[in-house]
């Protein structure tokens, strides 16, 4: 298990993520409520930055998870450290 941590419309949240679970469900099921709508990779609602730690795409292989920027689409990431900072855009 990991360990989150993440600025939601400016408070700071930390919490664990499951191996191959996403970043916003992760999110989701800490109960942070965190920005998101279409949890598909199109809407970019749940886009952060990352701002220590490293994660991959769920889709081994693909950067479909890339948001641009340097940020990510948190519906479509996975951890790849164990201990990430990232910093949710939208909200
Ligand atoms: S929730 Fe729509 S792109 Fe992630």
């Amino acid at each position: 298990m990991a360990l989150i941590k993440a600025r939601i419309r400016g408070i700071a949240k930390e919490f664990s993520c499951d191996a191959g679970q996403t970043l916003l469900d992760a999110a989701i099921a800490a109960g942070v409520n965190p920005p998101f709508s279409c949890s598909a990779g199109a809407c970019q609602m749940c886009k952060a930055s990352v701002d220590s730690g490293e994660v991959s795409c769920i889709e081994e292989g693909s950067q479909t998870h890339q948001a641009g920027g340097g940020n990510v689409l948190t519906c479509q990431s996975i951890m790849k450290s164990d201990e990430i900072s990232i910093s949710f855009l939208n909200s």
